[in-house]
């Protein structure tokens, strides 16, 4: 089944914990926290110890997204709050191999990111060492905008390389997913459908997230 991770970037801040839960009671797969530095994108979000606080509230998946710079500084920080997997972004400065490296002597999952204007073939060198693929469908640094349908042969491109290889490597697209573009998606050959705005903005997101696992081909 195609997964679900709901992105806490469009939850209500002043009750993120309840959000949490929300979340996970409608049967999300996985929790989406949008970590921004204000130099890798403009907007700054949260770290840590807002994560740490939330995790007591519920043991599911969380898929930390670091729109940062030089993020294997923080690996650590973010493995000690209770992130399982973390992501970071091949266009990000510093050492992203060293990054990677981090996430997994940590246990966690490790995830790379690229951003639309960036080609596959700039983080196909990464995905040896990681788990999963993160393919943006908007620009990153907020939410609420429109989906960027050239960026889905991309995900086609990191399937097929994918496939060749024998990998197993779940890929997500993060950035305008609704109905419609998550199933453009789930057919190219994602796995992991990443929302904000188009769940959030819904008083119950069970049937929306049930009727999102049934779509496209999966691991
Ligand atoms: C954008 C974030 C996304 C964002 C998606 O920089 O990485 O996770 O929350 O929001 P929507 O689904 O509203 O485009
Ligand atoms: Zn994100």
């Amino acid at each position: 089944m195609t997964k679900v991770s709901p992105s806490m970037l469009s939850a209500d801040f002043s009750r993120l914990g309840e959000e949490l839960v929300r979340v996970e009671a409608a049967g999300a797969d996985w929790a989406h926290l949008d970590v921004m530095d204000g130099m890798f994108v403009p907007n700054i979000t949260f770290g840590p110890p807002i994560i740490k606080s939330i995790r007591r509230l519920s043991r599911i998946f969380f898929d930390a997204h670091l729109m940062i710079e030089d993020p294997a500084r923080y690996v650590n920080a973010f493995a000690d709050a209770g992130c399982d997997m973390i992501t970071v972004h091949c266009e990000a400065d510093g050492d992203i191999y060293e990054a990677i490296d981090r996430i997994k002597g940590r246990g966690l999952k490790a995830g790379v990111s690229l951003n639309p204007e960036t080609p596959a073939s700039k983080i196909i060198p990464y995905l040896d060492g990681a788990d999963l693929a993160l393919v943006m469908t908007v620009h990153p640094g907020f939410g609420g905008q429109s989906f960027i349908g050239e960026c889905v042969p991309k995900i086609s491109e990191i399937r097929e390389w994918a496939d060749r290889k024998g990998k197993k490597l779940e890929i997500s697209v993060d950035g305008g997913i609704n109905a419609d573009t998550g199933k453009v998606c789930a057919d190219a050959g994602a796995t992991v459908l990443v929302a904000g705005s188009s769940l959030f903005r819904l008083n119950d997101m069970s049937p929306e997230i049930a009727k999102w696992k049934l779509y496209g081909p999966t691991l």
